[in-house]
């Protein structure tokens, strides 16, 4: 390969980053109880440096009674014990840092764990002294909930506590007590938290719904939603105009963002799921900064097709304000496997897709490998939001198996059976057996990568969507001189690709064993050509 390094510049360091997401439940066990944990994280480090990303995305880690799997949070400043301690933490981050990754944790402000210390002191009694940090009502006339606001993981979003006679609101499960933003005391907690994890070296954070985290002060009722369908699950029922999305949520993100600055080159992305004109707002203005990279989920749905993905890309791109940087997801624990929706071919090609658009890369645990879909049986089911909706196929199980390492036992996960099923082709896709492969999913991974940090038209160049022609979705990437195109084949029948006038292509990479170019990509194929002009 040809290209010289990214130059690293004055540009913040995630501009240039890919940010990996590590599952915790589900990377490695070291501890034999067939859950994963720090330590086991730790072990495993030789297969992010490896593949070639830059920083670690730690879903929460935290004390939590597991619930909805650590997005029920106890207490914000400690370990899980089933994940290990702090001291277990300290090294983690130290030999991450020691390899040059960088490590963000998982915040979740919206809200607590029932069993967190706020939340038991504020239902202790309606005197309460943190009675306020959490949004308490009294019943509606008739008894019932104070108004008809829903919750994303199925029915009311209020509960009631008998002891007390009124309901408290929570946006997901009822034992995730929505915390009271509006309340300056909950403010101040949440930023010693943040506070506790960046003086122990943390490079950000993930931060979880940060759109719910205000809702209207009113509480009045959510409009109904017209297209509502009971299959769409009961978080459809209503349209979140007044539970979400309001204009005071922008301070609170300024709140964090002003904190974090003082640390220096600290990283925010933002968990916000809303249209793109919206989103754009979370990036925050000059008087009220916001997080760094509002997370962009387009890819997760989007319509496998030339024409729709070149308008996805380009009014993304268009929509960036000024100093705005894009950033893109293609998987994660909350979303169906990509492989598992588009089959292996076309899931190579989509890993070259969100390898080489403008803006950071998300990329989530075991889409290396290509992990398709993985049906878990009805014993097995663990999410709560399956359990409580059950038959309407929201479980997010089937992505949150154990990484398979190796053929051996347990696909050297655990020495336990894994609190979830493996892939069911574990034998053969796990990363013993995709390192040793040449073309495996995982070498293009890795391959994508190497070709991102060589090329800086690949990691910060900038991005020209072309026409699309049949079903190739084209782009070119240019930096300082660098030109490159990408074509990405989406279909299962050979394409024509005409290459833009007076230049000559080399191909850098393609998803399919390297070959020569001759103006036609070959089914499912995805390819990076070097262009110069003659
Ligand atoms: C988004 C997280 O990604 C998801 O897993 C969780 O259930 C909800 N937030 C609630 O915290
Ligand atoms: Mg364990």
């Amino acid at each position: 390969m040809s290209g010289s390094r990214a130059p690293q510049r004055d540009r913040p360091w995630w501009e240039s980053a890919v940010i990996y997401q590590i599952y915790p439940r589900s990377f490695a066990d070291s501890d034999g109880d067939g859950i994963g944990d720090l330590e086991g994280v730790r072990h495993r480090l030789d297969h992010l440096v490896q593949l070639g990303v830059d920083a670690v995305w730690l879903s929460p880690i935290f004390p939590s009674p597991m619930v909805d799997f650590g997005y029920d949070i106890a207490d914000y400043c400690g370990i899980e014990p089933m994940f290990g301690t702090l001291a277990d933490f300290d090294r983690l981050i130290a030999e991450l840092h020691a390899r040059g990754l960088k490590l963000l944790l998982d915040f979740v402000p919206n809200h607590t764990s029932d069993r967190h210390a706020w939340f038991q002191e504020s239902r202790a009694s309606r005197d309460s002294a943190k009675r306020d940090w959490y949004i308490w009502r009294d019943p509606a006339p008739d008894g019932g909930p104070p108004n008809n606001w829903t919750s994303d993981m199925g029915g009311s979003a209020w509960e009631l506590d008998p002891a007390t006679g009124q309901y408290y609101l929570h946006a997901f499960l009822r034992e995730q007590p929505d915390l009271n933003w509006r309340n300056p005391q909950v403010r101040e907690a949440m930023h010693d938290v943040l506070r506790f994890w960046l003086d122990r070296g943390v490079d950000g954070f993930r931060i979880d719904v940060l759109w719910h985290c205000i809702k209207a002060a009113d509480l009045r009722d959510n409009p109904p939603n017209p297209a509502f369908r009971p299959e769409l699950g009961d978080k459809f029922k209503v349209l979140q105009h007044h539970s979400a999305n309001q204009p005071e949520i922008h301070e609170v993100a300024a709140g964090f963002r002003r904190l974090t600055d003082t640390y220096g080159e600290r990283l925010l992305v933002g968990e916000i799921c809303l249209p793109v004109e919206t989103l754009m707002q979370y990036y925050g203005t000059a008087d009220a900064p916001g997080v760094h990279l509002p997370f962009n989920f387009q890819l997760l749905d989007a319509p496998w097709e030339a024409a729709a993905l070149a308008r996805i890309i380009g009014d993304y791109d268009a929509a960036l304000p000024a100093d705005g940087w894009p950033n893109w997801v293609i998987g994660s624990h909350d979303a169906p496997r990509i492989a598992g929706r588009l089959g292996e071919p076309q899931a190579r090609v989509a890993a070259m897709l969100l390898l080489t658009l403008r803006g950071t890369p998300t990329l989530y645990q075991g889409d290396e490998l290509g992990i398709g879909r993985v049906d878990i049986p009805p014993e097995r089911i663990r999410d709560t939001q399956d359990v409580r909706q059950p038959g309407l196929g929201l479980g997010r199980d089937g992505s949150r198996t154990p990484m398979p390492w190796d053929d051996s036992v347990h696909a050297g996960f655990s020495t336990a059976e894994p609190w979830l099923p493996l892939n069911a082709d574990w034998h053969t896709r796990n990363v013993a057996r995709h390192h040793a492969e040449p073309g495996s999913m995982l070498n293009l991974h890795r391959d994508l990568l190497a070709l991102r940090r060589a090329y800086a038209a690949l990691s910060i160049g900038d991005l020209t969507v072309l026409a699309p022609h049949g079903e190739v979705l084209a782009y070119e990437r240019r930096h300082d001189g660098e030109r490159l195109l990408v074509a990405l084949n989406l279909t299962r029948a050979p394409q024509r690709l005409a290459l833009p006038d007076g230049v000559t292509a080399e191909v850098l990479l393609s998803t399919l064993p390297h070959r020569h170019f001759g103006g036609e990509l070959a089914p499912d194929e995805g390819i990076v050509l070097r262009l110069e002009e003659v």
